[in-house]
């Protein structure tokens, strides 16, 4: 897969990535970490709703590899794969997460067919020119068996809070959001078949009294960022 604009830019932002995200979500009042945990918590909460405990995980777009670790504690799993376009992005994670259990590679290294039981991503696809969204779909479904899980997460378009913390990042100068339809149909031409759609994150730290109210009314389009969950059906 030839996507070298993708990975010029995040080659060019995997020193200063952390930094860099830290000053756009201040606003939030929360850091990177409050939102790597909550939404991997999240997943974890449907999962166990779905009796599902995947064994070999697939974090797709996984930059610097931070979240890889936390997927792999949270949902007890055995194996997991970071793999990402920016060489750069994954030398910083190797240093930091590889482990006997943790492996991280170019998407042009990594193979895996049919092996993996669930996939994650979060904030890829908005860098991918949809013309080349479908084939990076692709590499994911033929990572997962039939049966295999997805957790697609992406920032909402629907959010002005999202909006603006965007404008304000550096790297998302050139992003192009997609709405939670315009993510289902995508993965529902993929090859998966959608379970739920969930929106997360709706108060900033300054209202966080408030947000008990965020597991109630996480089926309405009010948070910043959406998770799509599917399964693999072809
Ligand atoms: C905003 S960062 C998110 C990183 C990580 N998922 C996280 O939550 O911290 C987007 C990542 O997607 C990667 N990316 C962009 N296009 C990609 C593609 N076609 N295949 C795999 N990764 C891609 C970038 O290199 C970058 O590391």
């Amino acid at each position: 897969m030839a996507l070298p604009a993708q990975k010029d830019l995040f080659d060019q932002y995997a020193v200063s990535y952390d930094e860099t995200l830290a000053n756009a979500i201040a606003p939030s009042g929360e850091s990177r970490e409050f939102f790597a945990a909550g939404r991997v918590a999240w997943l974890k909460r449907c999962l166990d709703e779905a009796n599902q405990t995947p064994r070999a995980l697939l974090d797709f777009g996984c930059g610097d590899g931070a979240t890889t670790p936390l997927l792999l504690a949270a949902l007890r799993s055995e194996s997991a794969a970071g793999i990402d376009v920016s060489a750069k992005s994954l030398e910083i994670a190797r240093k930091q997460y590889a482990s006997a259990r943790i492996r991280y590679e170019t998407i042009g290294e990594f193979q895996a067919f049919a092996q993996m039981d669930l996939a994650y991503c979060n904030g890829v696809f908005h860098h991918i020119p949809p013309a080349q969204r479908a084939e990076a779909l692709a590499l994911v479904n033929g990572a997962l068996r039939v049966g295999g899980l997805f957790s697609f997460w992406e920032n909402s378009p629907w959010s002005l809070a999202t909006r603006y913390v965007m404008s304000r990042c550096a790297f998302d100068r050139d992003a192009i959001m997609l709405t939670p339809p315009e993510a289902r149909a995508l993965l529902r031409n993929g090859g998966f078949e959608i379970l739920r759609t969930d929106f997360r994150f709706i108060f900033p730290r300054a209202l966080r009294a408030f947000r008990k109210i965020e597991d109630f009314v996480y089926r309405l389009p009010l948070g910043t960022q959406y998770q799509v969950l599917c399964r693999k059906v072809r």
